[in-house]
């Protein structure tokens, strides 16, 4: 129902996304879209160039008077330094002094570089890594914002913060939404200050070594209507999607939903969350180790995934590699200065848990309007308030 393509290289004039599918009516503020491009260039740990790169979206079609039309809506985000990468970058032919400038040929372990090389037959492997690079989510922070303004008229919110970065974390249990205020004011986007303490450490300890450090985010959602997603068929599984989305940002290894990996470790009797009954609410659950989905499909209760952040590749004590012209031994090439991208990837993973979640509403309460899909939501609210709700 909710489609988006994002392109554009990292060192290329602007990343771009066009976003089909939102209903017209939907708000488009430049500030909120901005504020979320912001929010993913920050964090403890990041490296030069979040400093020369402050983004802001610009709105090229789909919207007017600060509403949706119904039509495609194209972003597009400059990258401010392109002004130093014409000739590298040009799509046009170049002479042959220009295209040995910033040529690279030995490729970093952990990045897309040789797999890359292998694939797309090059020996550059700048026409790798350009595109590869996570700049490539500024696009799908723009493209989520959109979703996310979808899914607030709808009464449902999206926040992350970050569980772990290497060995310090948060005391095990869940994290109430409540907490999640104090995201924003937290240096590693962390809701505990001791345990932000140790992460900001643990970073400047990876830092002092030239090395690099990853960690666990976790994304929620709040106010999501049940009956999201379908066990109907294997791709319709909204715990697969939802797992799919996060695995793809540059870096995630492992995606977890609800309890996840210790569900491997627990047995039925204490990892199911009980149904009762409450006069006040009706149907409830005293506990959410399913994260808010249960065959595929939303349950009702917050929906919560953790993905695993990998620490970066791109380390100053770089590692082994080989020059792909000389087949000699080299360092792998140093391209990036960051030491640690978890809180940034927490502010991603947002981003892909609302266009999943945005794109499962469409489908189930779907209108070419903002105000045809509240209507259909509000009629399927009211019958599940029926089959479930307080008497
Ligand atoms: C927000 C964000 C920023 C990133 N910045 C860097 C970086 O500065 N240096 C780096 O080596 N990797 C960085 N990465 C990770 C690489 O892009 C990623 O590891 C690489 O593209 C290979 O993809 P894979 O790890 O998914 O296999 C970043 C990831 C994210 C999510």
């Amino acid at each position: 129902m909710l489609r988006f393509l994002t392109a554009g290289e990292s060192h290329g004039p602007a990343l771009t996304v066009i976003v089909e599918g939102l209903p017209a009516g939907v708000p488009v503020e430049r500030e909120r879209i901005d504020a979320d491009l912001h929010r993913r260039q920050g964090g403890y740990g990041r490296g030069g160039r979040m400093k020369i790169e402050s983004d802001s979206v610009e709105v090229l079609s789909g919207a007017r008077h600060g509403r949706t039309l119904g039509s495609p809506v194209s972003l597009l985000v400059r990258n401010r330094d392109h002004e130093n990468w014409k000739d590298v970058m040009s799509p046009d032919a170049q002479p042959d002094a220009a295209r040995q400038r910033r040529r690279l040929h030995y490729p970093r372990p952990g990045h897309a570089d040789l797999a890359g090389a292998l694939k797309y037959g090059t020996d550059d492997l700048r026409n790798v890594v350009e595109r590869a690079s996570a700049r490539e989510t500024t696009a799908r922070v723009a493209a989520g914002a959109l979703a996310r303004a979808l899914l607030r008229e709808a009464g449902i919110e999206v926040r992350s913060h970050v569980v772990r970065i290497g060995t310090a974390s948060l005391p095990a249990g869940d994290v109430a939404w409540e907490r999640l205020d104090a995201v924003e004011e937290s240096p590693v986007r962390c809701v505990d200050a001791r345990a932000a303490e140790a992460m900001v450490a643990e970073i400047d300890r990876a830092r002092k070594d030239g090395d690099s450090v990853g960690g666990v985010v976790e994304v929620i959602a709040r106010g999501v209507p049940a009956g999201l997603g379908s066990y109907g068929q294997w791709d319709r599984k909204l715990d697969g999607r939802i797992a799919q989305a996060l695995m793809s940002i540059h870096a995630v290894k492992a995606v977890a939903v609800g309890g996840g990996f210790a569900g491997g470790e627990t047995r039925g009797s204490a990892f199911h969350d009980e149904i009762v009954w409450d006069e006040a609410v009706g149907i409830t659950r005293p506990t959410n180790r399913a994260g808010g989905l249960e065959g595929g499909v939303t349950n009702g209760q917050e929906v919560r995934a953790q993905a695993v952040v990998k620490p970066i590749p791109t380390l100053l004590v770089a590692l082994r590699s080989v020059d792909l012209a000389t087949k000699e031994a080299r360092k792998a090439s140093v391209e990036r200065s960051d030491t640690c991208v978890v809180p940034a990837a927490g502010v991603v993973a947002e981003a892909m848990l609302a266009l999943v979640l945005a794109d499962a509403l469409l489908e189930k309460a779907g209108g070419d309007s903002l105000d045809e899909v509240l209507a259909h939501l509000e009629a399927t609210r009211e019958a599940q308030r029926r089959l479930a709700g307080p008497r």
